[in-house]
């Protein structure tokens, strides 16, 4: 187990009714906030209405910046960053998914930055400071709501990149599971994925395998998501299965399944971001497309104990071979798609896609070149 420096300042209320909860905690930083939504999915389940009658009964205003889209874009971002300031904003409060809360740390960095927000993203700057940040989760799956970590896409390079920083910790995170009843099969299976993709990122690429603790955590993260989601999808309104799910997906990303492990990277990531950036896909969809194939090439290069561990540990399987058979088999159990071609996505682009996720393994200081993702995305075909 190596030596690690571990924090997170997060403050998260969790359960039935506790979006009101944010009210009294934004009194406490500002005056007005910059409330920032996506495409109206809280207007529908009552999270909207919540939060809303919460802010006002604890004395805070409030700007509306909405209609941020999954996979947020850059120029809905600066226009965020421009409304905060216009608006005299004091603080951020993000109501939605990974893809709203992202673009809220984004405007938070931004308006407190002299330069462009985009220089967070491809390196040219660093997060120094940043408006206070709250946040309601509405559905399990980046853990952005506990972590520092924000994605946005350069829709005109098609770069979809990450910032993050210790500014970024949201103050308060507000996460009822009720909120998430609302979603759609395909979305609560998509953040099934990606919550799994967090959990095994470092898991496969530690540098020290022995450290039981942590895998252990990742063991039983990952068998809860499963088991969560299963009842999820035989029964949407299961509280309990809503809830055990919520919080898996944030755990899995809050920085705790990663101790010890001395680093790891985000390879999976890395190229499924790249999809999403060219195809404007759910990033847990393709996810379950990239998982299996560069399973199957972690395995020809070493991987074998590894996934044993985790078969053994998850699915009850003995062989690397029967472990990556069970990831696949669950993504498809729920719905997400696990081949290019699903997604109509076609071979002819693969150079394309391999080079764009190549300079995201740059940035992230892995070492993966482009013609072995190439040959992982064609194991994807
Ligand atoms: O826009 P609205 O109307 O809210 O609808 C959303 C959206 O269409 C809908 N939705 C969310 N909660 C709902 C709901 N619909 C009904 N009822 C509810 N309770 O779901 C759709 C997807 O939302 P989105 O926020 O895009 O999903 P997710 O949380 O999966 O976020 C994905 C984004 O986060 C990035 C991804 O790359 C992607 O851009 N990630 C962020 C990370 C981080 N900050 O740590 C890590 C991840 O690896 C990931 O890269
Ligand atoms: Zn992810």
């Amino acid at each position: 187990m190596q030596n690690f420096d571990f924090s997170n300042p997060v403050r998260i209320v969790f359960g039935r009714g506790v979006i009101p909860e944010l009210g009294p905690a934004a009194a406490k930083a500002g005056r007005k906030a910059l409330l920032v939504y996506g495409g109206g999915s809280i207007k529908k389940n009552g999270v909207y209405e919540a939060l809303t009658r919460a802010l006002r009964e604890n004395g805070v205003a409030f700007a509306e910046h909405s209609g941020v889209k999954p996979n947020p874009v850059l120029s809905h971002v600066r226009a965020g960053v421009a409304k905060a300031r216009a608006e005299g904003c004091d603080m951020i409060i993000a109501a939605g998914g990974g893809s709203v809360i992202d673009e809220s740390k984004a405007i938070a960095a931004g308006a407190k930055y002299g330069g462009d927000v985009w220089d967070f993203f491809c390196g040219k700057a660093e997060v120094e400071s940043a408006l206070p940040l709250f946040t309601a989760l509405t559905i399990p799956a980046t853990g952005s709501e506990m972590n520092s970590g924000c994605v946005v896409t350069n829709e005109e390079t098609r770069q979809k990149y990450s910032a993050g920083g210790p500014a970024l910790f949201p103050r308060v995170s507000a996460l009822d599971p009720e909120a998430t009843m609302t979603l759609p099969r395909e979305q609560s299976a998509y953040g099934a994925v990606d919550a799994i993709a967090h959990i095994i990122e470092n898991y496969f690429t530690t540098s020290d395998a022995d450290n039981a603790v942590t895998d252990e955590l990742v063991h039983a993260v990952a068998r809860s998501v499963i088991a969560s989601t299963r009842r999820i999808m035989k029964d949407p309104k299961d509280y309990n299965a809503r809830a055990s799910m919520m919080w898996s997906a944030t755990l899995a990303l809050n920085g705790l399944a990663n101790c010890g492990y001395g680093g790891g990277g985000f390879i999976n990531h890395a190229i499924e971001h790249s999809l999403s950036a060219f195809y404007d896909i759910p990033h847990g969809a393709g996810l379950a497309i990239v998982i299996p194939a560069w399973a199957g090439k972690y395995l020809e290069r070493g991987g074998r104990a590894r996934l044993e561990n985790f078969g053994r540990g998850v699915f009850g399987e003995a062989t690397a071979e029967g472990t990556i058979k069970a990831m696949e088999a669950f993504f498809r159990e729920v719905g997400a798609p696990v081949r290019l071609g699903e997604l109509k996505i076609p071979a002819a682009d693969i150079p394309k896609v391999a080079a764009n996720a190549a300079a995201t393994v740059k940035l992230w200081g892995m070492e993966m070149q482009q013609p072995e993702i190439e040959e992982i995305l064609r194991a994807a075909l």
